[in-house]
């Protein structure tokens, strides 16, 4: 199964040119800056504007003085697609709207649209242009936690949630389309497992960790904090997004995980021992769909596209927390 995901030419395809939706957010800012510095041509395309919206202007600030960098805002759901991907090597799908908790209120629409219309709009550019391949970011919620062994790609999706029923439906639709007889475009899904490090998104757990952790103000925990998550380094989600366009492949899933899962409560240790004072925690009941663990398997990914995660969580993390207190005032949160 493994090997049947290789194809038959094995050289490393060049992106020369490359689409990154979702440009402005977390991984997408970390991913064009990567492309960037690989010499690539990128065209950042989100609906978010950095003239207008001070977390995008923030996170796309290391690239936005780059020659190479041409940033589009647009919305994915309504815009014209095709010039954007006009001659494209690769287009990375990181654009939608993530998070688990919001995703059981009013905003479902939302989710619905930019995680599943607004693919089906790209996917029918990418395939009438006959861009070569899609990466596009899924999400470790499509497995619903792990069965007491990490979560592999053959596994039964159990999502919890609505925001991981979308997710699901967003990989499955792109596959679905990529498994037509005469399909032009290759598409390779990646389940990120919990993404940290520098900006990342301040609904989640290590950011509001790290900025109660320099504030002094407490960090609320759902639940109990025995959950675990596998926390992986943006740098390292971001090396596999790229390997995921260059090595050869046919139609496929990926982990991308760490491939190691960490209770909350041991979290809050690292943090303290990285600030070196206590941390003020407070206990908010349990959130719905807030799975108990995850852990990625990570055989395939390893063997398939030769990657490996390489950031362990205190390094990661004292990377993140020098960020925080960078420019944690910039956003409100420090
Ligand atoms: P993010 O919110 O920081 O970035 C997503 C970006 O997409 C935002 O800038 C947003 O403005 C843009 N966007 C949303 N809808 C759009 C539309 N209709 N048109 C144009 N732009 C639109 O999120 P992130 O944490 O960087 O996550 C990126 C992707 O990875 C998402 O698809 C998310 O579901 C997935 N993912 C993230 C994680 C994680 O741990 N961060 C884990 C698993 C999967
Ligand atoms: C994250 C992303 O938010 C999703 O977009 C993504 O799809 C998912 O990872 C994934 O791996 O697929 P989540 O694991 O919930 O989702 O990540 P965090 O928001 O960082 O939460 C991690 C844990 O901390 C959860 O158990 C959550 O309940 C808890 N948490 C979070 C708190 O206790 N307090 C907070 O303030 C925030």
């Amino acid at each position: 199964m493994i090997d049947s995901l290789r194809t038959a030419d094995s050289s490393p395809r060049v992106i020369r040119r490359a689409v990154v939706t979702g440009a402005a957010g977390f991984i997408g800012s970390h991913l064009c800056r990567a492309l960037l510095q690989q010499g690539a041509t990128v065209i950042g395309v989100d609906r978010r504007d950095p003239d207008t919206d001070t977390v995008a202007a923030v996170n796309l600030a290391d690239v936005s003085g780059d020659p190479a960098f041409f940033p589009v805002t647009a919305d994915l759901r309504t815009c014209a697609i095709e010039p954007l991907i006009l001659d494209a090597d690769a287009v990375f799908h990181l654009a939608g709207i993530p998070g688990v908790r919001p995703s059981w209120g009013a905003g479902f629409d939302d989710y619905v649209a930019c995680n599943i219309t607004a693919t089906q709009r790209l996917m029918h550019a990418m395939i009438r242009l006959r861009v070569p391949r899609l990466v596009v970011a899924s999400s470790s919620s499509v497995y619903g936690g792990t069965l007491g062994r990490p979560s592999a790609e053959t596994d039964h999706p159990r999502p919890a949630s609505p925001y991981a029923v979308t997710k699901l439906a967003e990989e499955q639709l792109c596959l679905a389309h990529a498994a037509r007889p005469g399909c032009p475009t290759t598409v390779v899904a990646l389940r990120y497992f919990t993404v940290y490090g520098p900006r990342q998104r301040d609904d989640m757990f290590i950011q509001r960790l790290l900025t109660a952790a320099v504030t002094g103000r407490p960090i609320q925990i759902y639940g109990d904090g025995t959950q675990r998550r596998d926390f992986t380094y943006v740098d390292d989600a971001v090396a596999a997004t790229i390997a995921a366009a260059t090595v050869p492949l046919s139609n496929s899933v990926f982990n991308v995980g760490s491939g190691r899962s960490v209770r909350l409560t041991e979290v809050v240790d690292q943090a303290r021992r990285l600030v070196d004072h206590p941390i003020v925690v407070e206990t908010l009941p349990a959130a719905n769909g807030d799975v108990h663990a995850t852990c990625a398997d990570v055989s395939r990914v390893q063997s398939v596209l030769g990657w490996e995660p390489e950031t362990e969580l205190i390094t990661g993390m004292a990377t993140h927390l020098d960020w925080v207190r960078a420019c944690g005032s910039v956003l409100g949160a420090a």
